[in-house]
């Protein structure tokens, strides 16, 4: 990578940032369509994260994506937000506009969407049954809302936070214990995965998909291993799957195309190149 004086510059604060896969992800993309620009990894801790923020314009940044745990703070330090931030409290990219003002986003509804669309271009809004009720599940149930689904049954351990997304969604929104979460499949048109069961190192997701019709695809937001359980137990009774990083990956496009002027394309070559670095 070779930078001349007039070269872009984003990046992605977090405490800590180590971890992040979005430098390598964005990283891919300048170099794939030459771009004069950089994106870097910035260690903010939570002291200073909304003097940071505020910094950008004076340092010439065209913007930068934020991580946990500073998506909160994030949202409290932009000028603007787009509705979907406003309606999370929850801001993952900053833009900073030519008069310097910062404006602020949730894209991780528009990567979950966009992952989906690709993955199952034949899918049409129906009942969904989601595992979980964090932040990922929040910003999922914002764009499955969004896209007209009739319903989404949600099941979680601790019911009460399921509740709340439930009161802040409305009726389409139906809270089932997490005992039941079996029983919550039938007639399900998609099964989103948003807790952290089956990732690498944390406890199995215990689920038995019998009631779920072999036509729904079962998506997981894990992406640690890549074919989790969940997907591996779908796919060997011809469920369509949908593996997690692509959600990460399409979640990046609309900062990257505007800190660098490029629509990008996720394309097999960038899974893998992103995934070397998970193996
Ligand atoms: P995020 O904001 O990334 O979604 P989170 O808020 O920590 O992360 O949510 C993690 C999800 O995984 C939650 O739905 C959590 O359930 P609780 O609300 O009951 O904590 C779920 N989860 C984590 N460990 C779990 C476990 N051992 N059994 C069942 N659910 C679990």
């Amino acid at each position: 990578m070779i930078l001349t004086g007039k070269a872009k510059i984003a990046g992605v604060i977090g405490w800590p940032i180590s971890h992040s896969l979005s430098p390598r992800l964005h990283g891919f993309w300048l170099d794939e369509y030459g771009i004069d620009g950089a994106y870097i990894p910035i260690a903010v801790s939570p002291e200073n994260v909304t003097e940071v923020i505020r910094s950008l314009p004076k340092m010439g940044i065209a913007g930068i994506n934020v991580t946990v745990p500073h998506k909160e703070a994030a949202f409290r330090a932009v000028d603007e937000a787009d509705a979907v931030a406003q309606s999370m409290g929850a801001v993952n990219t900053i833009v900073v506009g030519a008069d310097g003002k910062l404006t602020g986003s949730n894209t991780d509804g528009f990567g979950f969407m966009a992952h989906l669309g690709a993955t199952v271009p034949g899918w049409t809004a129906g009942p969904v049954t989601v595992l979980g009720a964090g932040g990922a599940a929040r910003g999922i149930c914002r764009a499955l809302i969004d896209a007209a689904v009739p319903e989404i049954q949600i099941t979680n351990r601790t019911r009460a936070r399921a509740e709340t997304l439930a009161d802040e969604f409305g009726d389409r929104v139906v809270v089932r214990d997490w005992d039941e979460r079996n029983a919550a499949l039938e007639g399900a048109s998609l099964l989103v995965n948003t807790t952290t069961l089956g990732m690498a190192g944390a406890d199995d997701l215990e689920i038995d998909l019998a009631a779920l019709p072999t036509a729904a695809p079962v998506y997981d937001i894990v992406y640690t291993p890549r074919i989790t359980p969940l997907l591996a137990q779908a796919g060997a009774r011809g469920n369509p799957v949908i593996e997690g990083l692509g959600m990460l990956l399409h979640q990046a496009r609309p900062g990257f195309a505007a800190w660098f002027g490029v629509e990008p394309e996720v394309t097999p070559a960038l899974r893998d190149f992103v995934l070397e670095s998970l193996a």
